[in-house]
Formats: structure tokens, C-alpha cells, sequence
């Protein structure tokens, strides 16, 4: 039986810059992942980081290889009815994103941790988590070796996913679910070519949504809107670049193609658990709450969960306050709504049903509007840059 301050399930972006963040403020974890490091360090997602997303990255150490090879975005550019429009975010609210995979951002944070002596328990089974209700809540698992650990711990941090364990062990009395899903899913390929565009074009066309977006100076990643239970068998690489090929034709311009490194299909959801906290576990990241990626926010809002996470329980581990603890799952949740509105408005603007005459003309009415009027286009470009983080990780 060992001992720790927080016990962090998941060793996704959100469980790993929380043991990060604690680790700085003098609060020990442990964090079990029940993948290799090297699945969780190549799991192709998301790869676009809000403004205030890269300042949390730098003020706690992890700007480097960011500061390198991140490519800052001053805008997007929105794809309708035969027309391409520009939004200059810098002009409109004076803010900028950066393009950094997911997967840098894990490498980053694995690598400082392993620097900082931190063991990540890789590759364990069985997790369980248990007396949540308790002063001391227990965390238990099998490791990499086969042999069963059991670690008591001050709180546990649920940043385990959405498939995880730790939001199921929450008596369903005690919480609530809020759930949309959509009738699309994506389907994304990563392809060793150059991008084609200097910004992220999101693309509306009669046969569907599309987005370019890219990965480095030599590698594109593009997605697809498709059916709901499409199977990727039916997508040859051929059949991929002919759908991309239609939706971003535009006199001019070309899609350069290349071949086809990943592909796969995610499904379109929009879900919400309240609260993120029972007793002394808390909830962050995906573990809580899922947003469809056509606004980009899921990684960007798991880790504004955890800036929030690591300053409560800082406060209340370490100098005895559990004020912030007990506003943990308020403070999170009005930017999650905020993310969640914005994230379902994007993607209801930029799919089109097949069969939906009017829902198609009520989505380009919106795209003009968001294209012609500097107050709509400020208000895309505000939430898409991003909201202001918890106080003490505000951007200078
Ligand atoms: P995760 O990254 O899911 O990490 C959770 C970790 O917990 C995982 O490593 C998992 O293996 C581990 N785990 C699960 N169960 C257990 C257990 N029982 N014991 C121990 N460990 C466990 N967002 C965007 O903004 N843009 C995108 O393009 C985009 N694409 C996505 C594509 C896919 C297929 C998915 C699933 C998500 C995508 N997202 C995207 C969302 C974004 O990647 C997530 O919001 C982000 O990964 C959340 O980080 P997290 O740490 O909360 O969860
Ligand atoms: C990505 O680069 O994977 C990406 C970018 C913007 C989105 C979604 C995904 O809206």
C-alpha cells in the first residue's frame, strides 16, 4: 500500500499537466495510464491551441519545442457557395492561435515529467477508484508487471477520457449527463504533403463539410464530414482526396495531394457531466465533458480544467484552503458551456444534412453573416481565439 497527495488516472494531456502543475507547487501525485507511452504519445487527435492555451504552456515550462515548432495562425478562412472568406482574427479581437498536435503536446509533457523524476505508471489494468466519499479515497490497479498496487491518496483527479472509470464510479444519483450526438462523423487523414493553405479553411458544400488544417510545413491534416456509421473500408485513399477535391474546389486554387498516412473516423458528440466533482475525486478533461472538434476546443478546454484543478488543490492540499476545491466544478463548468455552445453552433453552421433544403439555406445565411458583419465575425474570432484562463494563468 503506498501513499500520495492526488492520485491521476489517465495519462492523456489533461491527467499529465495536472501531475505537471502540482509537481511545481510542491503537491506529489501518482498517474496511472492503462496505455504504452507510445500509444499515448502518437494517438493522432487534436492539434490546434487557443491563445491562452500556449501562454499555460510556456509560463509553467513547456514553450520550447513550442516556441519552435508551433505555427501561429492570425485567422481561418470560411469556404461557401463557390466563395472563400478570410477572418483575420489579429483585426477582429487582436488574438492569434497556434497549430501544435496533441501529440507534441504529450511528448512535452512525459518527457518534463520523467525529467522531474515522476514514475507514470504505464500500461496497468484494472483501475478502480474507491471511498470517494471519504477522507482518504483509494486508488487501485494492476500494474505493467501484473502485480496489484493500492495507493490512498488525499483526492483523485478523474482525467481518464471518456471511456474511463473514474465518472462511472459517481452513484448516478449524485450526478447528471447532458448529451447530444450528431447524425455525421469525421472522417480524418494525416498526409505527407504539404499544406495547400497558409490557415485552416472549413469548408460548407452540398456533399458535405471539410476542413484543411495542417500538422508542419510537410504535413497536411485534413477531415471529412461523412455518415454517421460509415465504415473506413469504404474510403480508399482514391475516394478521400476525390471527396476533399470537390468541397475545397475553387478557381485558382489546388489541393495538393500526397500519400495517406492515418486515417480514421471519429463520431460527432456533444456531452456535459455535472457536477465535476463528487467527494474528494474531480473530474477534468474529456472524463467530464466532450465537444464535437469543429470549434477545436476538446484538448484546449481539458486543459483549462486542470489549471483550475492544480490551483485548488494546491490551495487546499497544501495551504489548508478548499475554497477554490469546493468552486472547482462552477469555475469549470460556465467555460464548458461556453465551449459547448460554441463547439455545437460551429458545427450545425458547417454540416449539411442531406435532404435539408431549408436547414442548408438557414446555414449559409449564417456564413454571410459571420463573413459581411464585423460584430459577427468578432464574435466567432473571440470564441474560437479562446477565453481568459483561471486567474493566476491569465496571458500577460
Ligand atoms: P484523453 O486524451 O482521452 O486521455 C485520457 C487518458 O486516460 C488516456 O490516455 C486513456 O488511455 C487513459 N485511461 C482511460 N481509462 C483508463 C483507466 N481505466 N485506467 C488508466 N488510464 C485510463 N479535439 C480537438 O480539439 N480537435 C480534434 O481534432 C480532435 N480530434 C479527436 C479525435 C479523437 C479520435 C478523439 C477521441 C478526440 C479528439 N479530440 C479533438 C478531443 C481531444 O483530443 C480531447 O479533448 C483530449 O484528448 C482530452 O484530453 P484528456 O486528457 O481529457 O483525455
Ligand atoms: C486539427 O488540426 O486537428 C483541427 C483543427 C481545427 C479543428 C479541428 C481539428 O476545428
Amino acid at each position: 500500500m503506498r501513499r500520495t497527495q492526488v492520485g491521476i488516472v489517465g495519462a492523456g494531456p489533461a491527467g499529465l499537466l495536472l501531475s505537471h502543475l502540482l509537481a511545481r507547487a510542491g503537491v506529489e501525485s501518482v498517474v496511472v495510464e492503462n496505455r504504452s507511452r507510445e500509444h499515448v504519445e502518437h494517438r493522432q487527435r487534436a492539434g490546434l491551441l487557443e491563445h491562452g492555451t500556449v501562454a499555460l504552456l510556456r509560463q509553467c515550462g513547456l514553450g520550447a519545442r513550442l516556441d519552435v515548432e508551433g505555427i501561429e495562425h492570425g485567422g481561418i478562412y470560411l469556404q461557401f457557395a463557390g466563395e472563400r472568406h478570410h477572418l483575420d482574427f489579429r483585426a477582429l479581437v487582436d488574438r492569434t492561435v497556434t497549430i501544435y498536435a496533441q501529440t507534441e503536446v504529450v511528448k512535452d509533457l512525459v518527457a518534463a515529467r520523467l525529467a522531474d523524476g515522476q514514475d507514470i505508471a504505464f500500461e496497468v489494468s484494472s483501475t478502480v477508484v474507491s471511498e470517494l466519499d471519504t477522507d482518504r479515497p483509494v486508488l487501485r490497479y494492476v500494474d505493467a508487471d501484473g502485480r496489484p498496487q493500492e495507493v490512498v491518496c488525499d483526492a483523485i483527479a478523474g482525467c481518464d477520457g471518456f471511456h474511463g472509470v473514474c465518472r462511472p464510479a459517481i452513484p448516478a444519483a449524485a450526478r447528471r449527463e447532458y448529451q447530444r450526438d450528431y447524425p455525421f462523423a469525421w472522417l480524418g487523414i494525416i498526409a505527407d504533403v504539404p499544406p495547400s493553405t497558409d490557415e485552416l479553411i472549413y469548408a460548407h458544400h452540398p456533399d458535405g463539410f471539410a476542413l484543411h488544417s495542417v500538422r508542419s510545413p510537410y504535413v497536411s491534416r485534413l477531415y471529412l464530414q461523412v455518415g454517421p456509421d460509415e465504415d473506413i473500408e469504404a474510403w480508399p485513399d482514391e475516394r478521400i482526396w476525390a471527396g476533399l477535391q470537390r468541397r475545397f474546389a475553387l478557381s485558382g486554387w489546388t489541393l495538393r495531394e500526397g500519400p495517406v498516412r492515418e486515417k480514421a473516423i471519429t463520431p460527432m458528440r456533444s456531452f456535459v457531466n455535472t457536477p465535476m466533482r463528487y467527494g474528494r475525486m474531480f473530474l477534468a478533461g474529456d472524463a467530464a465533458h466532450i465537444v464535437p472538434p469543429t470549434g477545436a476546443k476538446g484538448l484546449n478546454l481539458a486543459l483549462a480544467d486542470v489549471a483550475v484543478l492544480a490551483e485548488a488543490l494546491t490551495a487546499w492540499l497544501r495551504d489548508g484552503d478548499p475554497g477554490l476545491a469546493d468552486a472547482y466544478s462552477d469555475t469549470c463548468l460556465g467555460r464548458v458551456w461556453r465551449a459547448t455552445y460554441f463547439s455545437s453552433w460551429m458545427t450545425s453552421m458547417l454540416h449539411p444534412l442531406p435532404g435539408d433544403e431549408f436547414g442548408t439555406q438557414v446555414q449559409l445565411a449564417q456564413l454571410r453573416h459571420v463573413t459581411s458583419s464585423p460584430h459577427a465575425a468578432a464574435a466567432l474570432a473571440e470564441n474560437y481565439t479562446g477565453l481568459t484562463l483561471a486567474p493566476s494563468y491569465r496571458s500577460p
